[in-house]
């Protein structure tokens, strides 16, 4: 459902992408791993459609982005990790909007809007203007607009932060059920306990390159031996000795 192939981005004369090369099948929760810096953001925006490729080629259900770019976006949804939001626009003005960017519109909209409002506790704020809302609420009505217009495909950059332990678990339930229902969903974190947990596949990237990818149990069984936790697959393959090499540093 989504193919990046040799994807590459560089900024002047630095390679924040280096020729990723990733599939992330139709039904599967992906996701995609890395420590700061590594390139995540990037390669979410150029597959969202918002950051052009140096090189290489991004395809949504089939479609080249570069070549047929309303066509792939229609079958996008994307949650920044800093969104926008108009702050003059109520709750469900807001959702309303989003879907019309798709052409959608009416009855159908105005009840999935109203069934996501009220999963995330904001049915009593529909009709409040967004900049009245806290961060978690603008979290919370951000990821809602991607599911409104029903995407197949949903990248996601970071969707934890800011959430509530309650409103954590009913994203992971969200996220687990739509893609069981044959939808598509890629999303960055930095919580390895989700990813391990939740994900189908997980892609670990470092330094603009992808380090290891796979189902937990094919990461475990090509890590070292002994290494069971993704936190200690991910800590071995990025650095994991960084604090005590500093620590060196401060007593020498
Ligand atoms: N507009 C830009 N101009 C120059 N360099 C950039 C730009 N955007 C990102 N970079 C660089 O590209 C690299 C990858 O950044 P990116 O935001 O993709 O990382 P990330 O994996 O999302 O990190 P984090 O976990 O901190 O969100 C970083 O070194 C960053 O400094
Ligand atoms: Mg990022």
């Amino acid at each position: 459902m989504i193919r990046l192939t040799q994807l590459t981005k560089r900024y002047g004369g630095f390679t924040a992408v280096n020729g990723i090369n990733l599939e992330v099948p139709r039904g599967e929760l992906f996701g995609f791993l890395g420590p700061n810096g590594a390139g995540k953001t990037t390669t979410l925006r150029m597959i969202a459609g918002i950051l052009r490729p140096t090189s290489g080629t991004v395809e949504i259900g089939g479609i080249d982005l570069a070549a047929d770019p309303i066509g792939a976006k229609t079958k996008l949804g994307f949650i920044p990790d800093r969104p926008f939001i108009y702050e003059k626009l109520t709750g469900a003005e807001f959702l309303r909007f989003v879907a019309g960017l798709y052409d959608q519109e009416g009855a159908v909209v105005e009840h999935r809007a109203r069934e996501l409002l009220a999963l995330f506790d904001l049915e009593e704020w529909r009709d409040e203007l967004v900049e009245s809302y806290s961060h978690g609420m603008r979290q919370k009505l951000i990821i809602s607009s991607a599911f409104v217009h029903r995407p197949e495909v949903i990248v996601v950059d970071e969707p934890m932060v800011g959430l509530d332990p309650k409103a954590a678990r009913i994203l992971k339930d969200l996220f687990r059920e739509y893609t069981n229902r044959g939808h598509t969903i890629m999303m960055s974190t930095h919580t390895l306990e989700v990813a391990e947990t939740l994900c189908d596949r997980i892609a670990i990237i470092q330094g603009g390159v992808i380090r290891a990818s796979g189902s937990m149990q094919e990461l475990r069984s090509s890590a070292e031996a002994g290494l069971t936790g993704l936190e200690q697959i991910f800590l071995r393959l990025t650095g994991d000795d960084a604090a005590r090499a500093l620590v060196d540093v401060l007593d020498a």
